[in-house]
């Protein structure tokens, strides 16, 4: 079989994911979508095939990879298909809807050796792979307090669409931000297991909807008709193994004035501390050297920033593919993420912590 790569869902992110591949020197030969249209825009830069159903781009015999960019409630039902029809798959986040879709992911993915790659594309930003080579180098010494922020000023995705329908996406900021932020704090921390959360959501811009005001709105234009019965804003709190405490916030809209803060993770450990935004280009540490407060800014390399993680995302991909190795985040990563946001949304309900 060629490794030629197939997008299914030619919505913004799969459009992101042609870039990141075609950057990576592997842009994909088909992209699939529901709606044809969408997929032959999708498709036309590249010179791709666009195809309107996905049993047609699991066909093909030139297409080995696929992305599998669809709404969350698709996730399950589509990697599940595209790993019995024997393709390596990168599954957008969340990884499902809930930790039991991931678990009969994995029973499909089974003992095969596919590669099932979540796509907590985070890890990949320049910082976030600068701040893991420090950390690996011992700069921090043992990490204990952490912290990771995504704050947006208006920011609800595809309001009254399924983004904001939570039969079709499992929830809103918790579920669409979660995963991120929750999988690149662990991830950088050598992924603590977590053993107690505490959560509290809120919903303050969604409804009504024609009250929301914005300047764009990715996946829109919004559906004034449509659902918004999800949260848009959220704080948890996790204690992880050995009392380590980590704190996630995450919005999708407040009245933060622009720029106040940037998508970031600070960690705190014996030796040193440090504090990056993800998509910047350099990363903050500080120490003690000789008796005396230091502070270091470690530029990432030349070239790299906010733009080349999905590049990144997809040459690792593409690397685990050649390989047959999985190097990326992998499906039981995917659903250790899931199963923290299980325990979370389960804390929201009960308004009490609840244990993993
Ligand atoms: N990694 C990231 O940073 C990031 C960013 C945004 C979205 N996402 C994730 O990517 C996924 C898609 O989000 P989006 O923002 O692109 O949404 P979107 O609504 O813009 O695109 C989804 C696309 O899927 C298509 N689709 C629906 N059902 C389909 C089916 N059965 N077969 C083929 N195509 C189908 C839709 O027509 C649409 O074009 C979501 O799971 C979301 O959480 C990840």
């Amino acid at each position: 079989m060629a490794d030629g790569l197939g997008i299914i869902g030619a919505g913004g992110i799969g459009r992101v994911h042609g870039q990141g591949a075609a950057d990576a020197g592997c842009p994909a030969v088909a992209y699939c979508d529901v709606d044809l249209d969408k997929a032959r825009e999708a498709a036309e830069p590249w010179s791709a095939d666009a195809v309107g159903s996905v049993e047609e781009l699991l066909d093909r015999s030139d297409i080995s990879r696929v992305v599998v960019a669809v709404p969350n409630g698709l996730h399950m039902p589509l990697a599940i298909q595209a790993l019995q029809a024997g393709k390596d798959v990168l599954l957008e986040k969340p990884m499902a809807l809930n930790e039991s879709q991931c678990a009969a992911i994995l029973d499909a993915h089974g003992s095969s050796d596919a590669i099932l790659q979540v796509g907590f594309v985070c890890r990949f930003a320049a910082t976030s792979l600068l701040a893991r080579k420090v950390i690996a180098d011992g700069v921090l010494g043992d990490i204990y307090q952490a912290r990771a922020v995504m704050l947006r000023r208006r920011g609800i995705p595809g309001l009254g669409r399924w983004f904001t329908t939570k039969v079709d996406s499992g929830g809103g900021v918790l579920i669409d931000l979660g995963p991120h932020l929750t999988d690149l704090v662990l991830h950088l921390m050598g992924r603590p297991t977590v053993e107690q959360v505490f959560t509290m959501t809120s919903s303050t811009f969604g409804n009504p909807p024609d009250a929301y005001k914005f300047t764009n709105m990715w996946a829109g234009p919004p559906e004034l008709e449509g659902a918004f019965d999800v949260e848009d804003g959220a704080s948890s709190m996790l204690r992880c193994a050995d009392g380590v405490g980590v704190t996630i916030e995450a919005s999708w809209a407040s009245h933060l004035p622009d720029g106040t803060i940037g998508d970031g993770v600070t960690l705190l450990g014996t030796k040193g501390a440090m504090h990056f935004d993800i998509w910047g280009d350099h990363v903050l540490v500080g120490t003690e050297l000789g008796g005396e407060m230091a502070n270091a800014k470690m530029p990432v390399e030349e070239g790299e920033g906010w733009g080349t993680a999905f590049k990144r995302e997809h040459e690792c991909f593409a690397r685990s593919c050649q390989a047959r190795r999985p190097e990326g985040p992998t499906g039981g990563e995917g659903r250790q993420i899931q199963r923290v946001l299980d325990a979370m949304y389960a804390s929201v309900e009960t308004q009490a912590a609840v244990s993993i």
